[in-house]
């Protein structure tokens, strides 16, 4: 079923420098993209390109998810924090983005000043891996398979009986999604996952990590 998604996912990879280009001449601003050049990941710690979900797919993620006002939601890999500003904005939620490039970490935490949006929003700069979440009432992710297998232990331990993840694109490979949408978007289809943490999945002892809060 991933197929098709990732094939796409690896052609936006690979022709970065092409999509700066036609970034540049403004044409996918128009459609409601970001205005940064794409590709910028860290070869040491990046676990995804920087590829920012469409804003109909930020709604239906945090849709999916049923946010309700004050739950907390991480979005591990943050970009230009546009689902953390959803989140604060439309569904009244604290929300807290971690992202790695220095680039995207400063546009974000500059829109949220901006927005006014500071005491709801937490941004943090530095590699998810590191990232106590056991606060979180909701994930996203829009990173990679592998990303989401590399991180799949750390949210079994880590999130609450309840917590959901949603997942752009790139199924939690061993989990069963409780709901799978397509959606339209940008002339393709995007899958997204929602998964919710089920009770006999509850860690038993939390692992000690580097909290970067
Ligand atoms: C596909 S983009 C998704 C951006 C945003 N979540 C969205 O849906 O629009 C993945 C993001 O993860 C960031 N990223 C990659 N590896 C990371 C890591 N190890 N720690 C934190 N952020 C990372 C990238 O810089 C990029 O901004």
């Amino acid at each position: 079923m991933e197929t098709g998604t990732q094939v796409w996912y690896v052609f936006f990879r690979v022709d970065m420098r092409f999509l700066s280009v036609i970034l540049l001449l403004g044409v996918l601003p128009a459609a409601g993209q970001s205005q940064l050049p794409q590709g910028l990941r860290d070869p040491a710690q990046g676990v995804a390109p920087y590829v920012a979900s469409p804003p109909s797919i930020v709604d239906r993620m945090l849709d999916m998810a049923a946010v309700k006002p004050g739950e907390v939601v991480y979005d591990l890999g943050c970009g230009d924090g546009r689902i953390l500003i959803a989140a604060a904005q439309k569904y009244r939620a604290r929300a807290v983005g971690v992202e790695l490039s220095g680039r995207l970490y400063q546009l974000t935490l500059d829109l949220v000043r901006r927005l006014n949006l500071s005491d709801q929003i937490t941004v943090l700069h530095g590699n998810l891996m590191d990232v106590n979440f056991s606060d979180a009432d909701v994930v996203t992710l829009y990173l990679e398979t592998g990303s989401n297998n590399t991180l799949r232990p750390k949210l079994e331990k880590f999130l609450r009986s309840g917590a959901r993840v949603v997942s752009h694109d790139f199924e939690v490979r061993g989990w069963k999604p409780v709901q799978v949408d397509k959606v339209q978007a940008f002339n393709r289809n995007h899958l997204i996952y929602l998964y919710q943490i089920p009770a006999s999945l509850k860690a038993q002892s939390r692992p000690r990590v580097d909290s970067l809060r």
